[in-house]
């Protein structure tokens, strides 16, 4: 077990099936590479947070992954830590349940190649519910039972855009706070690696002794402006060796779609208010 497909930001609805070619094209290509596990990182749902339709449709279409499947959840999915880029959609015990039901868990630790890969709930830092120190609880052992393997951080969101001390509260990273003590563990453990989402950009950059590693989107580009390269795709990385080894996953025929544009360039603010089309799902039985 060393080799671990990323996908991040699909963005699935059984109401509006705008990026389901994208999924569809990344899970047919998951299949066939010789991964040996999926991370999903986030932002599976459009309207997770208030939909137990949606998740159910996300976790169904995770099911068509070959390899075991590890899915974080993001923003779209449980909601967001406060204050958040939507004050009806803030994380609550209600959306955790949700995607509970649905995934069982919301972390999970992997030992890859020489590595150990452990992921966490992006949205509970900052959001005062117990699951939050529960986490930080948890997170702590981990790391210190990681004892010498290099340690690679997987959540939905960045800790931040270009530096660790940036002190505005902000829905494009975690706030300042519970960041400031997130890297205090990772860096009492020796932490070398953050994977993110979220963004909708991939970023590959060393700040302070931690490499922090952004993964494209599956389903739209980001609008740029917080850094990075807006892009879709998807990783295929080799944790084997202590320098890990990062390819994209080949995706002929990807929709590099624009959020803007689908939304009719200011018609409609959020994608989960637009009327319904149903993905089309594949040829009929
Ligand atoms: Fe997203
Ligand atoms: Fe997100």
């Amino acid at each position: 077990m060393s080799r671990i497909v990323f996908l991040s930001d699909l963005h699935l609805s059984p109401k509006h099936g705008f990026f389901w070619k994208n999924f569809a094209l990344a899970r047919d290509a998951a299949n066939v590479s010789d991964a040996d596990a999926v991370v999903v990182c986030g932002d599976l749902c459009i309207d997770g947070p208030d939909s137990d339709t949606e998740m159910g449709f996300a976790a169904l279409a995770l099911d068509g992954l070959e390899p075991p499947v590890f899915a974080l959840p993001g923003n779209h999915d449980v909601g967001d830590e406060p204050p958040g880029q939507d004050a009806r959609q803030i994380i609550d015990e209600d959306r955790l349940a949700r995607w509970d039901q649905a995934f069982e868990t919301d972390r999970f630790m992997l030992d890859a190649g020489v590595w150990r890969l452990i992921g966490v709930n992006a949205q509970l830092f900052g959001s005062g519910l117990p699951r939050e120190d529960e986490q930080e609880a948890w997170l702590a052992r981990e790391l210190t039972d990681a004892g010498d393997r290099p340690v690679a951080l997987v959540l939905h969101k960045p800790l931040f855009l270009e530096r660790e001390d940036e002190d505005e509260a902000t829905a494009a990273t975690l706030n300042p706070a519970p960041r400031a003590r997130l890297l205090a563990l990772l860096r009492r453990a020796g932490v070398r690696l953050v994977i993110s989402g979220h963004l909708h950009a991939t970023r590959d950059r060393e700040i302070g002794g931690i490499r922090h590693l952004w993964l494209p989107a599956l389903a739209f580009l980001g609008k740029g402006g917080h850094g990075g390269v807006p892009a879709v795709g998807a990783l295929l990385v080799d944790f084997a060796e202590a320098e890990v080894r990062i390819e994209p996953l080949a995706l002929p025929g990807l929709e590099p779609h624009e959020l803007d544009a689908i939304k009719g360039h200011g018609l409609w603010r959020f994608l989960r208010e637009m009327p319904a089309c149903p993905p089309v799902l594949g040829p009929p039985a």
